[in-house]
């Protein structure tokens, strides 16, 4: 699990005989790995454990901040995933009764109130019924994990807002924040709703609600399998995704086009609810946003209506204007991103339909939607994201069809001619991860790089946002996507000898004055100074003499070309930051995969 957050980890493991061992450490999973040797593994053995890989919110990442927490009396032992937002006041009310803190962490207060409850009181010696008490005082998003020295059987688990899965194996059992962490033993799994507690012991499960009322969990097969979530010979997963795109796109865009209609997947929305949206609201953070920003072209240019766009952490606090015709799309990779699920429930709450695009089967966002079109992206593991992005992209289109189809705005035949050309990118991205080596050089040849700017037009522009976040993530090098137009507004000034811009070039064969205004644009920046590094289509021959660097990539229509220019930009990115010293190119500093807090 250690993708989701690695700036600390720890182990807590009941003996069986009264104790319950406790193991953290700072840094990456490799530092918890060298103090369990150091410990001795027979000095921790035992049948019941929880375990924790953080990602900071509330304090920095020492081992005092690291999870598991004990109690004040080394009884219970707890690992908390998200935040608890009434911890102040927790806090206060545990040092007002004596309870020394060991943590600046917000997640302690769970262990302490724990043992309190069990220790004292009404629910004095029941685990259940002191864990159920404690959960009924915390407010905010949680997953929490509980295990007791004299319970040394159980683990009780509860999830409010983040992620909890079940793993059922035979006479053993497994809780995860998603199912890569049991994959490797069991494909049974069962998905807790929200506000759910789920008590283990290795034989069986039992759910409830809060109040103690019993739940029921919906439970499904894994059909992931453990290579997939290995790197398959590859230096690390991101490369191996990199590689994985064609795939990707088109698993993705597989069974959507049947008898010559595309279809969406699991659907409350019917063709009548699509033909009635009169506006598209599109909601997302990161490389998912970019992907937006591509569905925006996508369904103003084939649906005529409306699509307007923002990052999900602004979205909710601006008061957009949503109806019962809005149509929310929730792009997300992961489908627990916070911002994005909190723009959901808010879209939501104002009578507007939300459809998700989401990675990952049963993730919270496609619960809370209307309908969900899932990309087939398999496991992405590298943090930063390759192959999910693409397979948003290919999946924003086909939700953009889905809607020319239910307006009627393209006849069916134009809707068969643009199926035919997305189909025909998964082959073009094989051919194009030929340009990886090539690629490469000229990473290598940049030299040290403070700067790098990235231009594009049109559909252009979000592939230099992605291409520039790339860059940010994994070489932690400054640099900034601009539409290509805008240069001369502001950011020219930035322009100075030998700085490296990348510029992605629209095809010739699209709109025509964009091809040459964008070339007039390469000029103006080559004339001070730049190195330019230029994409553009096999037979464009009118940027040659503008070009430093030339990356080709295939023919495609001008709407299809993001699919393939943000590739050589996967690569160089990479690249660079190997050059910059950053060898774990999958987890780039102080992020995390998932991001379950807002
Ligand atoms: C960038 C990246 C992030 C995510 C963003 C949204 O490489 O991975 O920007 O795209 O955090 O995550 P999801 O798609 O899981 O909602």
């Amino acid at each position: 699990m250690e993708y989701r957050g690695y700036d600390s980890s720890g182990v807590a493991i009941a003996d069986g005989q009264g104790h319950i061992n406790v193991v953290k450490k700072e840094g990456k999973l490799a530092n918890l790995d060298a103090l369990i040797e150091q410990v001795g593994p027979d000095n921790l053995a035992g049948t019941t454990a929880i375990g924790h890989t953080r990602w900071a919110t509330h304090g920095r990442p020492t081992d005092a901040n690291a999870h598991p927490h004990f109690s004040f009396d080394k009884k219970v032992a707890i690992v908390h995933n998200g935040i608890i937002e009434n911890f102040a006041p927790l806090r206060e009310q545990l040092i007002n009764d004596g309870v020394e803190m060991a943590s600046e962490t917000d997640s302690e207060v769970a262990a302490h109130l724990l043992a309190q409850a069990y220790n004292d009181g009404e629910t004095a010696g029941d685990f259940e019924a002191s864990a159920l008490k404690v959960l009924n005082q915390l407010e905010g998003a949680f997953t929490l994990l509980f295990v007791h020295a004299d319970h040394p059987d159980t683990v009780i688990a509860a999830r409010r807002s983040t992620p909890l899965i079940v793993g059922v194996g035979e006479g053993e059992m497994f809780l995860g924040s998603d199912v890569a962490a049991f994959i490797e033993f069991t494909k049974n799994a069962v998905e807790l709703g929200q506000d759910n507690v789920v008590v283990i012991t290795k034989d069986d499960y039992k759910i409830m609600n809060f109040d103690g009322t019993t739940a029921e969990g919906k439970p499904f097969t894994i059909d992931w399998d453990l290579a997939a979530a290995e790197k398959g010979g590859y230096d690390s997963f991101m490369l191996k995704e990199i590689h994985e795109q064609p795939e990707a796109v088109r698993d993705t865009l597989a069974g959507h086009f049947v008898d010559g209609r595309v279809v969406l997947d699991e659907q409350n929305l019917t063709e009548q609810d699509l033909k009635s949206i009169d506006k598209v609201f599109v909601v997302a953070c990161g490389s998912a946003y970019h992907s937006g920003l591509l569905a925006k072209y996508a369904i103003e240019h084939w649906v005529r209506i409306p699509v307007e766009i923002e990052v999900a952490s602004e979205f909710r606090y601006r008061d957009p204007v949503l109806d019962s015709r809005t149509l929310v799309m929730a792009i997300s990779q992961s489908g627990e991103t916070a911002d994005t699920l909190e723009a959901v429930r808010h879209a939501k709450a104002q009578g507007a339909k939300v459809l998700a695009v989401c990675n990952t089967n049963g993730a919270q966002i496609p619960r809370e939607s209307d309908a969900v079109l899932y990309t087939h992206a398999g496991p992405e593991i590298g943090v930063a994201s390759t192959k999910a992005f693409l397979a948003q992209v290919a999946a924003n289109y086909i939700v953009g069809l889905a809607l020319a189809q239910a307006h009627g705005t393209k006849y069916p035949d134009e809707i068969a001619q643009i199926w035919d050309d997305l189909s025909a990118i998964p082959a073009k991205v094989s051919d194009l991860l030929n340009c990886e080596d090539a690629v490469l050089d000229i990473a290598r040849e940049l030299g040290a790089i403070r700067t790098m700017l990235f231009l594009g037009r049109g559909v252009g522009f979000p592939v230099a946002l992605e291409g520039a976040l790339k860059l940010k993530e994994l070489a932690y090098i400054h640099a900034e996507g601009f539409p290509a137009g805008e240069l001369k507004h502001g950011p020219i000034a930035l322009i100075e000898d030998d700085l490296p811009v990348v510029v992605v070039v629209p095809s010739p064969r699209g709109v025509k004055v964009l091809h040459s205004k964008i070339v007039s644009n390469i000029q103006e920046i080559r004339a001070r100074g730049a190195k330019t590094i230029v994409i553009a289509e096999e037979g464009d021959t009118d940027v040659e003499p503008f070009a430093n660097w030339l990356i080709r990539i295939p023919e495609s229509s001008t709407i299809m070309q993001p699919l393939l220019a943000t590739v050589p930009l996967q690569f160089l990115a990479a690249e660079i930051a190997r050059q910059c010293g950053n060898e774990d190119i999958d987890k780039p500093r102080n992020l995390a995969k998932s991001v379950t807090v807002e």
